[in-house]
């Protein structure tokens, strides 16, 4: 089970640096953004919206009302919708009642951090209208793989064919798609700052002690190649309709 707490601490601590760190995340925002279709919407909830990235995109569609949801408060002070109505709604979306009637779900880099997807999609499927679309952007297996090579460190990543078995049951898949990208560091100190800076070092690292870390190191200095220290993101989208 993730440390939804912890969750919580890291991103509400990290939202001021996450935007001039989070160059992936803009960009899997962008490709996110090209799968969702430009028609009339009814209500659309967007789940996991941090600093806002998404939403700013979202802003931009014909829909009578967005409703944002993120696990911490202090988004509201940062995501301020100038088209369409909005209301925020703040808690862990594994937990809160969503909004009836919806006609789009959208998420981008959030739900890698959820417990349970079975539930996740259920609960969604009830609050889509017939036809109504679930589309997302999640990190998967080789997400940071250099971190759990080294550091023994992971979140419980799915891969692409675990999501779609889970979600047919659910769902018409419409497409899915994934995409590797590395980004380079100059030392180990670096690559770690720039996790904490986006939110995602919120797994236990309790049981790392001095001398495992420097363990950890070393090991991770034999993967540096010509361009740096790589760290691996995997991102993949999947666009789900409501039968
Ligand atoms: C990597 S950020 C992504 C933010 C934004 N969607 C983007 O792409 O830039 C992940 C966000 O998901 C939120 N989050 C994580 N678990 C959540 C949950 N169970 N319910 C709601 N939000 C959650 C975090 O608080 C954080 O703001």
């Amino acid at each position: 089970m993730n440390d939804k707490t912890l969750i919580k601490s890291r991103f509400s601590a990290n939202f001021s640096t996450y935007n001039d760190n989070a160059s992936v995340q803009k960009k899997t925002v962008e490709e996110l953004t090209k799968l969702i279709p430009y028609i009339n919407y009814g209500n659309i909830l967007e789940i996991g919206a941090g600093t806002g990235l998404l939403t700013k995109k979202l802003d931009y569609l014909n829909a009578q009302k967005l409703f944002i949801n993120d696990l911490c408060e202090n988004i509201t002070l940062n995501i301020k919708p100038q088209n369409l109505p909005y209301e925020f709604i703040i808690g862990d979306a594994e937990e809160i009642e969503f909004p009836h009637n919806l006609d789009l779900i959208v998420s981008a880099n959030a739900i890698q951090w959820f417990d349970n997807l079975k539930t996740f999609f259920q609960k969604s499927a009830q609050a889509l209208n017939p036809k109504g679309k679930l589309i997302f952007s999640t990190f998967i297996t080789d997400n940071y793989k250099e971190i759990t090579q080294t550091f023994g460190i992971s979140l419980n990543y799915k891969t692409s064919d675990e999501i779609l078995d889970c979600a047919k049951n659910f769902f018409d898949i419409k497409s899915s798609k994934q995409e590797t990208i590395t980004i380079y560091f100059e030392t180990l100190k670096d690559l770690l700052s720039h996790i904490k800076a986006t939110g995602a070092n919120a797994v236990s690292t309790t049981n790392l002690t001095k001398t495992k870390f420097v363990e950890a190191k070393n090991l991770y200095e034999q993967l540096r190649n010509k361009n740096g220290l790589p760290l691996t993101y995997h991102p993949a989208y999947f666009v789900l309709e409501k039968p």
